[in-house]
């Protein structure tokens, strides 16, 4: 079946952060400067990682099906549930998952968080590649805990790890847990095998577990190969805590439902006795059908979703090229977030923000949130209608134009 992603959606009333709220000093607030009967004074929201696309039909089936039985007590996994996760992980990533190794819960940010809370201690330190998707360091420092950033290096346009930084910091005795993104949001990298390799070497010789944080692992673009941490070599799989959903892959976010995998049965019994502790337990019943459906029934969807993907980006990486030459596409292997150069704007964090919100009327991420190392970019979400990204790029030109010339 052909999907029509350009069809027009109506965003409005579900309650979507991305659509009615904006975030105000780390808290949500609601809005209503989206609405697109604002006209010109309208704000195109692409921050958030939620695609504005309707989910694919066999997982609105299933959901609606699931709805209509009217029963919404506890629900739990089932073993179908597990099946269709492993069936996803070998197929798609060459991994071959046991059951047995899946725990669930709310949602990966929960997921970083309970981790750093009971396999570090306050006064530890968590090490992490910025520029990095922010709530890493917030469920460090939310629990009193040190960020020690081995910053990803950039050459060229290129990001890089820096295996030398990374093997200095690894070795300080404070050092006990690192969060990998992979891919990496924002800067889009899709890691070899090779550098991967090297990541789990270093943080083994030093004794570091690790989180790989795999929620954009699906959304790969043409020529690229994801390598998930699970395939690395078995002497890796001691301390790792692999991180999936179907939240980024399918747009399923408020379904709530997540995947940790964690090989090493004494590292997961120790979580497992967490999660009791925290009484974190249950699954929401639609998360359960929802990710089943997905994972069995989504892949046509998700192949054409990464082709409409990869165009936005061609489109954008064109436009920026030939008439907005100040902002560079980074080159993005993986997730639909472009990530963009805009130094040569020669605009703070602040007014980079307000240029792109309150002149262009784009709400976009600047690149500060991701650590200091990301000042002067911005993180725009291109998982929308090609129409509403012409609209930003038209309006985000003019802003700048006007910018130049005042
Ligand atoms: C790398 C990464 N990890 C985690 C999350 C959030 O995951 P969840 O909604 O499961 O908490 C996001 C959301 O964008 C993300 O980009």
């Amino acid at each position: 079946m052909t999907i029509d992603f350009e069809q027009e959606v109506d965003h409005y009333g579900v309650n979507s952060i991305k659509w009615e709220f904006v975030v105000d000093d780390r808290e949500l607030k609601h809005w209503d400067l989206t609405d697109p009967d604002l006209g010109d004074q309208s704000v195109l929201p692409m921050w958030v990682a939620d695609m504005d696309f309707l989910a694919a039909p066999p997982i609105i089936e299933a959901v609606t099906r699931r709805a209509q039985r009217g029963l919404y007590g506890y629900a739990s996994k089932t073993n179908s549930y597990l099946s269709a996760v492993c069936n996803w992980m070998a197929r798609r990533k060459a991994w071959t998952v046991d059951p047995e190794w899946i725990l669930m819960m709310p949602g990966v940010v929960t997921a970083l968080h309970v981790i750093v809370r009971h396999f570090t201690v306050p006064g530890d330190k968590v090490l992490i590649q910025r520029p990095v998707y922010h709530p890493f360091t917030f469920s460090i420092e939310n629990n009193q805990r040190e960020v020690a950033s081995s910053s990803l290096r950039l050459t060229g346009n290129r990001y890089e790890m820096d295996f030398d930084d990374l093997a200095e910091k690894a070795a300080d005795p404070a050092v006990k847990l690192a969060i990998l993104c992979s891919p990496h949001n924002p800067v889009g990298r899709v890691w070899s095998r090779e550098e991967l390799t090297r990541y789990a070497q270093i943080c083994t010789e030093n004794g570091v577990r690790v989180i790989a944080d795999e929620l954009h692992s699906d959304l790969i673009m043409p020529g690229r190969q994801f390598v998930s941490y699970g395939t690395l070599d078995e002497r890796f799989l001691k301390d790792v805590f692999v991180c999936t959903a179907p939240s980024k892959t399918f747009s399923l976010a408020g379904l709530q439902t997540s995947n940790i995998i964690v090989p090493d049965a004494e590292l997961r019994d120790e979580l497992r006795l967490e999660l009791r502790a925290l009484g974190l337990w249950g699954t929401n019943p639609f998360g359960l059908v929802g990710t089943e459906a997905a994972y069995n029934y989504g892949e046509p969807w998700l192949d054409q979703v990464i082709d409409y993907i990869w165009g936005n980006l061609e489109y954008l990486d064109n436009y920026l090229q030939s008439r907005l030459p100040s902002m560079k596409l980074t080159p993005i292997e993986g997730t639909y977030l472009a990530w963009m150069d805009c130094r040569d704007l020669g605009l703070g964090g602040d007014a980079l923000k307000s240029l792109m919100m309150d002149d262009a009327r784009v709400y976009l991420d600047t690149g500060d949130k991701f650590g200091p190392e990301g000042e002067g970019y911005v993180r725009m979400n291109v998982a929308c209608r090609r129409q509403t990204l012409e609209l930003a790029l038209a309006r985000i030109e003019r802003a700048v134009n006007n910018q130049v010339r005042g």
